[in-house]
């Protein structure tokens, strides 16, 4: 099982949800709010004359529990979805997860996911 975590522009958050919704083996997924900076260390922006560095971004993540093989799928919806052309338009991390339990039912793994 892997965790595909998907670091995304705010804007783009509800259809790359729709995306993921559709996909046959849909089971779930966790939304986050958080700040961040990639190869560029935030933008410069301008106000009142004055230039100032704005180095933490706001960017939602998107995680996505699936197995092994639902990867690629997970991978291709977001980037189709989340995609602009423009810098900043995110990143996706994708890692192992060890153990899944559904709590009402004490089912594992992959039957929980
Ligand atoms: N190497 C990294 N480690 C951890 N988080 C990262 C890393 N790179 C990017 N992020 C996270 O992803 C968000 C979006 O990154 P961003 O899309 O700007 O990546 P980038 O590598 O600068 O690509 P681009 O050149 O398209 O902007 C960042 O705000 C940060 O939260
Ligand atoms: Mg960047």
């Amino acid at each position: 099982m892997k965790q595909v975590k998907a670091v995304i522009q705010p804007d783009k958050l509800d259809e790359v949800r729709e995306a993921l919704k559709k996909l046959p083996f849909y089971g779930g997924l966790m939304i986050s709010e958080l700040t961040g900076q990639g190869t560029q260390g935030g933008i410069t922006q301008s106000w009142r004359g004055e230039k100032f560095q704005v180095d933490l971004i706001p960017k939602v993540s998107i995680d996505i529990v699936v197995r092994d093989e639902d990867v690629e799928a997970v991978i291709d919806a977001i980037v189709r979805h989340a995609r602009s052309g423009e810098i900043g338009d995110g990143k996706i991390f994708v890692y192992n997860v060890e153990r899944v339990v559904r709590i009402r039912t004490g089912e594992r793994d992959e039957k929980a996911i």
